[in-house]
């Protein structure tokens, strides 16, 4: 193995597959607020059916302030159990918020239905469990308020980026500088009720119609790799596809039709009535020439911009599968943090899609390191060891015929590796493996776990792990991947020099920078020749980000 020359401290750190084995932790509190490590793994259909009745236990309130709290929590009292109430606030003229959890569902039955509309021509009463706390004349008895107490207070606010930078200058080396981003900028327990909130909040509406209507999250939002802020993905599905044979009475239903155009039919139909009727959803947009039609919608109350989908399940087996593998072991997630930290800083990746790589590819790419060839053994298996080791109950296959069917309960699997590398070593080897890899000939492929031959003449080909016939990064022009591999040759570079080391803005900070302005100063080889590439890989940007049309690139 390489000597990397930026270690400060020098540490052993064990990992196993399943549970981080540390000689020689780098802080105990890293380790005690990551909620992988020692925990039990639990599945993922498990996660998300906790989640969705959690969601079906709480109701969001807005109030004038965190300190309503108290009376909140009396009035609410009084018609159920309340377990948990955490406040935070949103928008620019901040508007306050208490999401209340309660023990049972029926309470929050029993809330919803002692809850009123206000009198007035312009508004449609809705039902949903988005709801305001209008002040009383009456006086509040105190006693009341004994058992009261927020689990916290402005939840959702993250940390600014000159906070972020001022806490990773801190740390004590590379690895636990990429622990800390990781532990200050993924999805807290709020974010993700939020999340859960949200989706119950469309699914609620159209259950009186549509009774066996899902509306599931997935992407970032579920699948381990989501930070604060992030989008909600989701996915609306109509029907649950359970017959029961032993009943006489069918009902009656229309023939809806099964091809794109009535699927974007429905969609639209459902993107109308996000737009007229439900509280909190604003800027809706309907992007319907995508592959995946989407509808764009942000949540005022919730803070979340939101993509609705329809039918595209294989989305949320997808989630299934990135969970797995950040669950196998507990370097992966802080990995993917910190190298989808590093593209955003750098201009890699770009909030609106487009020609450029999606951080969906990225954690693509870090999970498919991963798996070797680099390590012996890996650290991660590859996606055919999963499907080998599939049980009955893994089987799925889609409406749409695809096959989905994979181990999902990782304490069944048999994997070990004895990867020891921390995490600096890992960043800095992903940044050689990329900026060395042949993407002219191959393909990066999860199933076996090594690169395959290229099926066409994309820039970049990462094979849909669970559409084999699909190229998940089609969309990534040849220039971004020059850009990509540039960056990641900049970034070894960077993470081998003395550079490293001695600017405050040393270790992760240090490849934060564009590579033009590192590289003005750090390189003497070839200096002329990779400044011309900078320039006109990184310059150019400035005047070709801008105009382009918010058609969805996404599962191509
Ligand atoms: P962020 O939203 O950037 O945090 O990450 P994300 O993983 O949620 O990505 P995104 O919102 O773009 O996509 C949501 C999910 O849709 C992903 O996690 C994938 O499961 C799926 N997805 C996105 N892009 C593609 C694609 O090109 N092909 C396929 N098959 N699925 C995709
Ligand atoms: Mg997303």
């Amino acid at each position: 193995k390489r000597v990397f020359k930026h270690v400060k401290f020098k540490e052993k750190i064990q990992y196993n597959s399943k549970y981080f084995i540390s000689s020689s932790i780098p802080s105990k509190e890293l380790i005690a607020n990551d909620s992988i490590i020692n925990k039990k793994f639990v599945p993922f259909q498990k996660n998300i059916n906790s989640r969705r009745t959690e969601a079906k236990r709480s109701i969001l309130v807005q109030v004038q302030s965190a300190q309503s709290y108290k009376e909140l929590y009396s009035y609410c009292s009084s018609f159920g159990n309340v377990t948990q109430m955490f406040h935070y606030t949103t928008g620019i003229e901040p508007m306050h918020f208490i999401l209340v959890e309660f023990k049972n569902e029926s309470d929050v039955v029993s809330t919803l239905s002692s809850s009123t509309f206000v009198e007035g021509n312009s508004t449609t009463p809705v039902n949903s469990q988005f709801l305001w706390f209008r002040s009383t004349s009456k006086k509040i008895t105190k006693s009341k308020h004994k058992n009261a107490a927020l689990v916290i207070e402005d939840g959702i606010t993250p940390m600014t980026n000159d906070r972020i930078r001022e806490t990773l200058q801190k740390c004590n080396n590379v690895t636990e500088q990429i622990l800390t981003l990781y532990n200050n900028t993924k999805m807290t327990d709020l974010e993700c009720r939020l999340r859960f909130l949200t989706a119950r909040q469309m699914e609620l509406s159209v259950y009186g119609m549509f009774p066996h209507a899902r509306v599931l999250p997935f992407g970032s939002s579920v699948n381990g790799f989501g930070k604060m802020g992030c989008d909600l993905d989701v996915v609306l599905t109509l029907k649950d596809n359970k017959e029961d044979s032993s009943s006489r009475l069918v009902f009656h239903c229309k023939d809806s039709g099964v091809d794109r155009s009535s699927n974007l039919r429905n969609l639209e139909v459902f993107g109308d009535l996000l737009q007229l009727f439900l509280p909190g959803c604003a800027r809706v947009r309907k992007i319907l020439q995508a592959r995946v039609p989407i509808i764009k919608y942000y949540h005022q109350f919730t803070d979340v911009e939101c993509d609705l989908s329809m039918c595209n399940v294989s989305g949320v087996h997808m989630s299934d599968f990135l969970y797995i593998m950040g669950s196998i072991d507990s370097r992966v997630r802080p990995l993917v943090f910190a190298i989808r930290k590093w593209a955003q800083e750098v201009g890699l990746t770009n909030s609106s899609p487009g020609r450029w790589i999606t951080n969906f590819s990225l954690t693509l790419l870090v999970l498919a390191f991963l798996q070797g060839p680099l390590h012996s053994p890996p650290i991660l298996p590859s996606l055919n060891t999963l499907v080998k080791s599939a049980e009955s109950k893994d089987s799925f296959i889609t409406d749409e015929g695809v096959n989905c069917s994979f181990l999902r309960d990782i304490e069944k699997l048999h994997f070990s590796s004895v990867n020891i590398e921390n995490l600096e070593v890992l960043l800095c080897e992903f940044f050689e493996y990329y900026s060395q890899f042949d993407f002219k000939s191959k393909s990066v492929c999860l199933n076996e776990g090594v690169p395959l031959t290229k099926l066409d003449h994309s820039a970049l080909y990462i094979i849909n792990p669970l559409e084999r016939g699909l190229n998940v990064s089609k969309n990534v022009s040849l220039e971004e991947l020059e850009k990509f591999k540039f960056a990641a040759r900049n970034a070894a570079w960077i993470l081998q020099s003395e550079e490293s080391t001695n600017t405050s803005n040393w270790g992760l900070l240090s490849i934060f920078d564009k590579p033009n302005k590192k590289m003005a100063f750090s390189v003497s080889r070839n200096k002329n020749e990779r400044l011309m590439q900078v320039k006109q890989l990184f310059e150019e940007e400035d005047n070709t980000d801008t105009g382009h049309s918010e058609v969805d690139n996404r599962r191509t």
